[in-house]
């Protein structure tokens, strides 16, 4: 039996590619997204995988979205925790909304969307939990004060949760991806991203939302299971942490 993959924020960017590549490796796969139908409706005919709206920063809408995967597909043994928004801004100008906004979606979203699985999981002596973080959370980024917290807070989760079900069979791992060529860099205004983030990559390009998904692939398999609590960095060596 295939194992079910469910990937938050899965219809669009990052997730969409990292959806794709699960299913093209032969998981069952379930894509989340958050409120984006017209997105959502087209990459499901596209592929063909399955999407449901949930908000992953509530946790009633998680338990019953994740509820409503695990009936129709069964079990969710693969989680990758990709869900995320930004709403950049100079913390001496921030406002509470911007903050919270990414706080909620963010990092909230590692209890509301783990916590309905992560019993399934360790009772089954199986699970893979990926997170999406980013280079800014390891080293920070002007403009993403609340970001860069979020981002940096999930490594921490990922290294309790770790911990705590490495006797279980469950691995917790985070991808920290760098600048990749997708809608949420290219928000980024253009001249800010030629004149100050491309020249610090030295590979000398934008990534690709298909390197991330390799990565995905790679800690997702049954013989990644001695990986736990560990962070890769895809970024073209734009910083080496
Ligand atoms: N790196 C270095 N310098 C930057 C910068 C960056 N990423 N962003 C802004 N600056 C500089 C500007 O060039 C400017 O410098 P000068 O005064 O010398 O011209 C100064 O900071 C102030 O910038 P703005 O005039 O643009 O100020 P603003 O208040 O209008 O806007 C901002 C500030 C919201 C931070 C805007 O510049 C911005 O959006 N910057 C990009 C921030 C960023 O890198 N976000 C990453 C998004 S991608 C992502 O999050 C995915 C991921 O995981 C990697």
């Amino acid at each position: 039996m295939a194992r079910v993959a469910l990937v938050t924020g899965g219809t669009r960017g990052i997730g969409e590619a990292i959806s794709i590549a699960l299913m093209r490796a032969g998981y069952k796969v379930a894509a989340n997204y958050g409120g984006n139908d017209e997105a959502a409706n087209k990459f499901k005919d596209e592929t063909g995988i399955p999407v449901y709206k949930f908000d992953v920063s509530d946790p009633a809408g998680c338990e019953a979205g994740i509820r409503a995967i695990e009936s129709e597909h069964g079990p969710v043994e693969i989680l990758v925790n990709n869900a995320g928004i930004t709403r950049d801004g100079m913390f001496h100008k921030m406002t509470f909304d911007q903050w919270s906004a990414v706080i909620r979606t963010n990092l909230d979203s590692m209890f509301t969307c783990t916590r309905p699985v992560i019993d399934g999981m360790r009772s089954r002596n199986f699970g893979r939990i990926i997170i999406i973080s980013s280079i800014n959370g390891q080293k920070g980024q002007m403009g993403q004060a609340n970001y860069s917290a979020a981002k940096a807070g999930v490594i921490g989760f990922a290294k309790a949760l770790a911990q705590e079900n490495a006797n279980k069979g469950v691995t917790v791992n985070v991808i920290a991806p760098g600048y990749i060529g997708t809608e949420m860099v290219r928000a980024v205004p253009e001249e800010v991203l030629k004149s100050k983030i491309l020249p610090l990559i030295p590979v000398g390009r934008l990534g690709e939302a298909e390197e991330i998904a390799r990565s995905v692939l790679f800690l997702a398999g049954d013989d990644a299971g001695f990986i736990t609590g560990s962070t890769l960095s895809v970024n073209g060596g734009q910083y080496m942490a």
